[in-house]
């Protein structure tokens, strides 16, 4: 595992950025995996930066996110796919039909895990980009006693729920559940980046980095993958040695 702190969020971001374009420049045909959240907004801006100021041409490149809200439609602007679109999608020259989320609207879910499980399994992933919960989830994957490899349906955690509250109007619009890839797929990955930013990250930080491997820091899983990069800023650090 090889850690970077980075003074500033924009060098995190830029770091990061310059990771993915390099990949796709060397590439053209990469299958990213990609994540939501505060964490990736400035990576994603920095990407669409350098797709414009550099020429790089996303029009070969497959993505698949990582999970999405179930019950939300695209259009409904809390959900995945609209921030997919409006951070990164809409900018760069990315095919839509080669952007991938679990469809959080489909009628019978189960089918759509599989569906995008067999997805992923013919185009294994290049990159998985992962920010990091406060209860240490990546995906929608929360702490439990047991993890699912494979997509999967969730019920978030209050504390997930209350955590991305912010970005509603009020709790009682956060989603219940939620469509993720499962830690098996996301460690399937030939390349981890974990981004994490900020004070009250880190000591989760620690707790995933440096502690046991537990499903109860689903995380911590990490450690067991042979080519995980962490980006931290100096708060989600300041904990480790
Ligand atoms: C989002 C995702 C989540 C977030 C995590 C951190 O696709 O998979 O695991 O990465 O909740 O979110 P932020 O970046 O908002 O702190």
């Amino acid at each position: 595992m090889e850690i970077i702190q980075f003074d500033t969020q924009q060098e995190l971001d830029a770091y990061a950025a310059r990771y993915i374009t390099d990949l796709v420049k060397a590439k053209p045909q990469a299958v990213l995996g990609l994540a939501t959240g505060s964490t990736p907004i400035g990576i994603y801006d920095k990407i669409v930066q350098i797709h414009k100021n550099e020429h790089v041409s996303f029009e070969q490149v497959t993505t698949y996110n990582l999970d999405e809200y179930v019950g939300l439609q695209p259009k409904n602007d809390q959900s995945y796919a609209y921030y997919m679109n409006s951070h990164l999608f809409s900018h760069i020259d990315i095919p839509a039909e080669q952007t991938h989320l679990p469809n959080g609207m489909a009628a019978n879910i189960e089918a759509e895990c599989v569906r995008y499980d067999a997805m992923l399994a013919a185009q294994p992933v290049d990159i998985q980009l992962l920010g990091l919960g406060h209860n240490g989830h990546i995906g929608f994957n929360e702490p439990d006693h047991g993890l699912s490899g494979g997509t999967h349906v969730v019920k978030l955690k209050p504390e997930t729920r209350e955590a991305n509250a912010r970005f509603f109007d009020s709790m009682d619009e956060v989603p219940e559940f939620a469509v993720t890839m499962g830690v098996g797929s996301i460690l399937k990955a030939n390349t981890i980046i974990l981004a994490v930013r900020g004070a009250d990250k880190a000591q989760i930080v620690k707790e995933a980095l440096t502690g046991p491997i537990t499903t109860n820091v689903p995380a911590s899983l990490l450690q067991t993958h042979p080519r995980v990069i962490v980006l931290l800023d100096r708060e989600a650090g300041r904990m480790l040695d």
